[in-house]
């Protein structure tokens, strides 16, 4: 069975000058260059933690790469921004499909070697949107559930929806560069509100792609303090669900 590994990695060091990780440590010659380019000091260390939690998850979960140092894999990204690891001294890409989210201190990282499996994976921040926002950005059905709410479960489902739609966007290597309507959640796997003991669970959602109405997805979502967490897997032909498993990361490795 395809296992997609995942983690959450936290910034605690961030402060508003940058992060105070010891970034020259994990990162490539490479990535120091790409991170001179970087001058928001918000940008520097969100990306600086993706590219730290990613590191971490690799040589903590496909067996053929543990323990590898950080300094030996270098994360790329396409030309429409989906990322991808290198071997830094080959200069040939990894086995294994990587998405990387970040948000307010925390980057949310999913990798698997199922080399067909494409994974996207987001986090966000469960807040409100303005109308416009949701007349715009929702197919009709997904407005109108989300109207059924009211008040905070209505921030939850907006920002659930928007959050599923995003991963799905990555998992094709597209994001916004495709209308978000074309992306439709069509079942989140439980009803609203939460239970506080259901929170912090995956729950499986079902999302159809309209590019390709026929290919299967995987979704999963979860609910975490002020966020949350969603993860979306495209299927190749007759494979099955693949199995979630967490990572934890630590920062003092
Ligand atoms: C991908 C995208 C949806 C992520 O938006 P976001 O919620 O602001 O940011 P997140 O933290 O969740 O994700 C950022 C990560 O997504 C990944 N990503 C970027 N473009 C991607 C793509 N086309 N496919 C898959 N993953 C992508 C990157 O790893 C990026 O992190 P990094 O820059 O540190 O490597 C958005 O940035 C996007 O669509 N970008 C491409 C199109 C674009 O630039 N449009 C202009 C804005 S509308």
């Amino acid at each position: 069975m395809d296992i997609v590994y995942w983690t959450v990695g936290r910034d605690d060091l961030t402060t508003d000058a940058g992060s105070a990780l010891p970034f020259e440590k994990f990162l490539t010659s490479y990535e120091i260059e790409r991170l001179s380019y970087l001058r928001f000091p918000k940008r520097r260390a969100e990306w600086l933690l993706g590219r730290w939690t990613i590191k971490y998850l690799l040589r903590h979960s496909i067996p053929a790469f543990n323990g590898w140092q950080p300094g030996l894999v270098q994360v790329k990204n396409e030309p429409e921004g989906m990322p991808y690891l290198e071997n830094t001294g080959k200069q040939t890409p990894l086995p294994a499909n990587i998405s990387i989210s970040h948000r307010d201190h925390y980057a949310f990282c999913a990798i698997t070697g199922s080399a067909p499996l494409k994974i996207g994976v987001d986090i966000e921040l469960i807040e409100s949107r303005p109308p416009s926002f949701l007349e715009d950005f929702f197919t009709q059905n997904e407005y109108q559930q989300g109207l059924s709410f009211q008040g905070y479960q209505r921030d939850v489902w907006f920002t659930l929806i928007w959050s599923l739609k995003e991963s799905v966007l990555k998992a094709l290597g597209k994001g916004l560069r495709l209308d978000t309507r074309c992306v439709e959640v069509r079942d989140i796997g439980v009803v609203l509100p939460l239970k506080t003991a259901g929170a912090a669970q995956w729950f499986n959602a079902r999302v159809v792609y309209e590019g390709e109405p026929d290919v299967q997805w995987c979704a999963w979502w979860r609910k975490q303090d002020r966020f949350v967490y969603t993860l979306a897997a495209r299927l190749p032909d007759a494979h099955t669900t693949p199995q979630l498993q967490e990572v934890p990361a630590n920062l003092e490795e």
